[in-house]
């Protein structure tokens, strides 16, 4: 059986599905083109797609044999899944193995805006740190203050896990459902309004769909407090950017962190120009530890469909 994999990922996954005997078509430079898509996925019974390959209905009819599509992500919005189903091919993911380093770099990201870590990183580096000075760089600190998680599935858990015992902030948080383990966080579960008007720092941390696009627009910033920082580690279009760059140009809120995009293949050039945003590139689950599980994962939902014949631990539905 052939498989196509769009870009370069760790070597276990190769191993693995080479051990299994699948004939490998392995692209390893940049992002391949509708057409180079259109053309690899022609007679593979698998794909392993990642984030910027958008397998949309014209890529799934061109595939006649595949059964497959397993994204090298925890996000599948870049698959019409749904199509996908309608012609018998099935879509998986790889979520739990990069929970905790998603949930790190939010964190991180929260400190790097608040505390000015990235601004003072290059005045640094140009030479003007001379002396100390008691009133440079000033920013809040994050213990005793609230984060607001928008989304509490297991990066958000973790997430709440870190700021409210490695930090000591109170956490408030808006899901579809009520978390069972929020005890273990001191969570109090809350609708989105009272979660942007009460917290100091809102996470983003739910997956794109058409009711999470746009889910922060320009109401939303404005029942932000004006002290409040915005950190984004899921999907860009969860926030509409252009209210964004509004709310950080005219101070409705603080500030941002954000790892990803509206449109991941050409960044909106007006962040550049802002002084109270970090910029990232989609790089929350690139540890070296999440990167090879996520591999291992992609590869074994293969096998277990195609060789096993068993339904894979981690199917989209
Ligand atoms: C995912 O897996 O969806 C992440 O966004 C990758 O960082």
């Amino acid at each position: 059986m052939k498989i196509l994999i769009t870009r370069k990922i760790p070597d276990n996954a190769i191993r693995i599905l080479k051990e299994n005997g699948f004939e490998i078509d392995y692209r390893q430079g940049e992002p391949l083109s509708k057409k180079d898509l259109i053309s690899g996925i022609k007679d593979v019974e698998a794909i392993i797609a990642v984030i910027p390959d958008q397998i949309d209905r014209e890529i799934i009819d061109s595939a006649a044999k595949l059964k497959i599509i397993s994204c090298y992500s925890v996000g599948f919005d870049n698959i019409d899944y749904k199509y996908a189903e309608t012609k018998k091919i099935i879509t998986t993911n790889t979520p739990g193995h990069l929970t905790e380093s998603v949930a790190e770099h939010s964190a991180g990201l929260m400190l790097a805006v608040a505390r000015n870590i990235v601004m003072a990183d290059y005045f640094v580096r140009q030479g003007k740190y001379k002396f100390w000075d008691p009133m440079i760089f000033l920013g809040p600190s994050l213990n005793g203050k609230t984060l607001g998680i928008i989304g509490m599935g297991r990066i958000g858990q973790h997430l709440a896990k870190i700021a409210h015992h490695g930090f000591g902030m109170k956490i408030l948080y808006s899901d579809p459902v009520k978390c069972s383990l929020e005890k273990e966080f001191g969570g109090e579960f809350c609708n989105l309004e009272y979660v942007l008007n009460n917290s100091d720092f809102v996470s983003l941390n739910c997956l794109l769909s058409p009711e999470t696009k746009h889910l922060i627009s320009h109401k939303e910033f404005k029942m932000m407090k004006p002290t409040a920082f915005l950190i984004n580690t899921s999907r860009g279009a969860v926030i509409n950017e252009n209210a964004l760059i509004d709310a950080l140009k005219n101070k409705i809120i603080a500030g941002a962190g954000l790892d990803v995009f509206e449109d991941e293949n050409i960044v909106n050039p007006e962040l550049y120009k802002l002084k109270n945003v970090v910029l990232t590139p989609h790089i929350a689950s690139a540890t070296n530890e999440a990167r090879i599980e996520m591999a291992k994962i992609a590869a074994e939902n293969i096998v277990d469909y195609l060789i096993k014949n068993q339904e894979p631990k981690f199917k989209v539905k």
